[in-house]
């Protein structure tokens, strides 16, 4: 910093000229008329307040004016000349700095990462925490232990993807797949930790699907368990109204409607009114105004059971959903292909505040 001068309104000008050698050409003209310019510059003011000062205080008072003055014409001159050169050299080099800059590319959150963040939270909020489990799993875990019996055709719901590799030691069940769905991570919670118990349980699942419009053979799924003493189909209900309310909008109208699954007893999907058409019936969802996209149910004792805890003191109650499916419901997706693509022409209508990336500028990075 450069001396003090002792007096405060010129003192302030000091950062500024320390500053000067940063400016670039613009700043450095807006600069020079600001502090030195004719009319009003700071120090133009300041010499121009000589006359009134008493006689006693003009001279040293003009002395430090024009001594900053000084500094700042240096100052001025020198940053001139720098980046007068500089031009010279990039000129040579062939740099044209009046040629628009290349757009960075701007990430962003995919839809499904955001719609699976988005659930978490709404349950995090009300008091869940979140559970992960291996993608790999064990049929016991992915299967046996939620009710599926053996052979049942049930698991024709399943259409399996073994890994062909040898059980691991100290796990239970014997073949290794990949797991069907996030449910068999119900298992592992409670093993882990007794009730209560309140997990959010995010994943990828696979499936022997093929790949069209409507299928994929791999996609998330978020999985929810609540298990404690009296808990009924009640908390079932207001826990997924409160979500659908949150994650949709409040005025959402819900239905459920019977089911069944293995693991869980009764069982239940919700349905909520259709996002593009409000319930009128449109193509999205078959006329129906409905869009189902959850499965339910109360715990079944017998998962209790493989899970070690006492059926006949805590009840439970899990949901499945899949954030591939709600996403394409929201945001009125028609094929589950685009979610996998990578397409940025698609993925840029996700940009957070209508942003578009380089490429939609007609410029590649
Ligand atoms: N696991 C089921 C599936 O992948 C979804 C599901 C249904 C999960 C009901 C649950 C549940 O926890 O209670 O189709």
């Amino acid at each position: 910093m450069p001396n003090p001068t002792g007096y405060p309104e010129l003192d302030a000008l000091l950062p500024r000229l320390e500053a000067i050698p940063d400016l670039g050409v613009d700043a450095l003209a807006s600069e020079l008329i600001a502090v030195l310019g004719r009319k009003s510059g700071a120090l133009t003011e300041a010499l121009k307040s000589l006359p009134s000062l008493p006689l006693d205080q003009r001279k040293g008072y003009g002395a430090a004016v024009n001594q900053l003055k000084a500094g700042f014409e240096v100052a001025f001159a020198a940053r001139r000349e720098a980046l007068e050169s500089e031009r010279r050299r990039n000129e040579s080099a062939g740099i044209d700095l009046t040629m628009p800059a290349r757009h960075r590319w701007v990430g962003s959150e995919h839809p499904v990462t955001r719609v699976v963040d988005e659930i978490v939270e709404i349950f995090r909020g009300i008091g869940f925490t979140v559970a992960v489990g291996p993608e790999i799993e064990t049929d016991w875990y992915n299967f046996t232990a939620l009710n599926f019996p053996p052979d049942h055709p049930a698991m024709d719901m399943h259409d399996t993807l073994f890994v062909d590799a040898p059980p691991i030691a100290g796990e239970r069940g014997g073949r290794l797949l990949l797991r069907t769905h996030t449910s068999p991570v119900q298992i592992r919670a409670m093993l882990e930790s007794p009730p209560p118990v309140r997990v959010i349980i995010p994943g990828l699942v696979y499936r022997n699907d093929p790949f069209d419009a409507s299928h994929a053979p791999a996609f998330s799924q978020v999985e929810g368990l609540a298990v404690d003493e009296e808990i009924s189909f009640v908390d079932l209900k207001a826990t997924l109204v409160h979500f659908a309310h949150q994650f949709f909008s409040p005025s959402t109208r819900v239905r459920f409607r019977p089911s069944f699954f293995p693991f869980t007893e009764p069982s239940a999907e919700m349905d909520v009114e259709c996002q593009l058409c409000h319930g009128g019936g449109c193509p999205a969802c078959k006329g129906t105004g409905w869009m189902e996209i959850l499965g339910c149910g109360m715990v079944h004792p017998a998962v209790f059971e493989h899970s070690g805890v006492d059926a006949e003191r805590y009840t439970g109650w899990a949901f499945g959903m899949g954030p591939h499916r709600i996403a394409m419901l929201r945001y009125g997706i028609p094929d589950i292909r685009l979610l996998y693509e990578g397409d940025m022409r698609f993925l840029e209508q996700f940009l957070p505040g209508g942003q578009r990336g380089s490429r939609a500028a007609g410029q590649r990075s």
